[in-house]
């Protein structure tokens, strides 16, 4: 039952797509499974530079599947883009699949997320979303009042269901925030437009997987955002608002957890974050200045600037607790090569006592003081170094304190964007 799960170990954008790039080269199937275009996988490859937000990194291996799974939720115009965007680089996007069981990001969830993002920095409270309407439209899955893919294919019930939600969605615009209501023609008008366009890719999934599954076919589970964004595990409220932690996968595609052999964490050799919320290795100073600067941190979807700070290895462990995870992929080592001196959180403080644990409230999140370990530099470039061993002594003593310290083996080491510069160790995808 060889399906593989790539999940993020931090806050997002750890490398996620570079490493199913690499690693989805004898994958069949390659899928997502939660979040929508909040996602920005980026992968640089000899067929282009490409910035994925809704379709599997897989699109790009010639006969894998791209699946788009049920627990992702889609923005049918941000697919559309997607798809152009593919075709002018010359990619067969005939292997795509969405299910038929994912949830529309319609216009009106776009304006109640920055309705409610404008509400809560009136009050200091801002998350600092994507503004893609991620909350609100998991909202209206919970709610169960959602528009699903197969209600686009039903132009016979199409119309009712969507006069009947947008009646209570324009009175929240209107009534609670003071905004324009949406027009139900135009919002028609627009599902029927994109019930054309995606009408050749919507599909059940569940045959497709479990047909591939018990034919031992390989799958990848391609998970967007990370542990500390997950709904229920992250730093509530400032987090994403679906799971992103391995449990994720089977609820979001239908695939039993019995068939994932191996989870994959990613983890970059620092930590980022976009957006508000704890983060208690963050460097407000040059340092975290010069690490932005260097690992060009700036967000994939929003541009904003990323906020960086030193390895967090008590959150990291927790992330591979929670995940199950089997190994990691070590990202963007190569930006910590010009720093004298390097630290790794190991423990926090709070209220004068030592912890090794991330607390669940948020006031504690906020105040827990990191206890670093410094490790020495080693001011030598990485970029492109193809064997561990050929790593600089002080780099190979930063990466074997990370892989003691998580309790998991290190299967590979980034060392630049591009898919060949990467120190593979262990193909768990074999
Ligand atoms: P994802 O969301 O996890 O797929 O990550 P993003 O694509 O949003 O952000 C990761 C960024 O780091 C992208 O710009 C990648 O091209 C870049 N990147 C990935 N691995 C490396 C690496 O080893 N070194 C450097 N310098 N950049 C990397
Ligand atoms: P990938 O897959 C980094 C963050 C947003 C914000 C919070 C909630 O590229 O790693 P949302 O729009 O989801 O309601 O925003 O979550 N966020 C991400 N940060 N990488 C991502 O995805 C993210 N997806 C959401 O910045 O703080
Ligand atoms: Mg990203």
């Amino acid at each position: 039952m060889p399906a593989y799960a790539i999940i993020g170990g931090q806050w997002g954008d750890e490398g996620k797509g570079k490493v199913v790039d690499l690693l989805s080269e004898k994958a069949d199937i390659v899928a997502r499974f939660n979040g929508g275009n909040n996602a920005g996988h980026t992968v640089i490859n000899s067929m282009g530079n490409f910035k994925f937000h809704l379709i599997p990194v897989g699109i790009l291996r010639q006969n894998c599947i791209a699946l788009i799974g049920n627990g992702v939720v889609v923005n049918p115009d941000a697919f559309a883009a997607e798809i152009a965007t593919l075709h002018e680089s010359d990619v067969d996007t005939s292997n795509l699949i969405i299910s038929e069981k994912a949830h529309l990001i319609m216009p009106y969830h776009i304006k109640l997320d920055e309705l409610e993002e404008r509400r809560r920095s009136e009050i200091g409270e801002a998350i600092g979303t994507t503004g893609m309407g991620i909350g609100p439209v998991y909202m209206d899955k919970t709610s169960r009042i959602g528009l699903r893919m197969i209600d686009l294919l039903d132009k016979n019930t199409l119309f009712h269901k969507l006069e009947v939600v947008l009646k209570q969605k324009n009175d929240v615009i209107s009534k609670l925030y003071g905004g324009d209501p949406i027009d139900l023609g135009y919002s028609y008008e627009r599902c029927l437009v994109w019930a054309e366009e995606l009408a050749d890719y919507i599909k059940p999934i569940e045959p497709v997987l479990h047909e591939a599954l018990s034919s031992g076919k390989k799958i990848m589970l391609e998970g967007a955002q990370g542990a500390m964004l997950d709904l229920d595990h992250g730093t509530y409220p400032y987090v994403t608002s679906s799971n992103t932690v391995t449990g994720s996968i089977f609820a979001g595609t239908g695939c039993s957890p019995d068939t994932v052999n191996y989870i994959l964490g990613i983890v970059k050799s620092y930590t980022t974050r976009v957006g508000k919320g704890p983060f208690p290795t963050e460097l407000k100073d040059e340092v975290g200045k010069k690490i932005g600067d260097k690992g060009k941190e700036f967000g994939t979807v929003t541009n904003r600037s990323r906020r960086c700070g030193w390895f967090d290895a008590v959150l990291a462990k927790q992330a591979i607790i929670i995940s199950g995870i089997t190994g990691l992929a070590l990202t963007k080592i190569d930006v910590l090569d010009e720093f004298e001196e390097i630290n790794i959180c190991v423990k926090y403080e709070l209220d004068g006592k030592k912890i090794d644990y991330f607390p669940s409230s948020l006031r504690d999140q906020y105040n827990v003081k990191p206890v670093y370990k410094k490790f020495e530099g080693w001011k030598q470039t990485t970029t492109g170094i193809k064997k561990k061993e050929k790593l600089p002594k002080n780099a190979r003593k930063y990466i074997s304190f990370i892989e003691s310290f998580c309790g998991v083996k290190i299967s590979s080491i980034s060392t630049s964007p591009k898919r060949e510069d990467t120190i593979l160790l262990e193909n768990p995808f074999k």
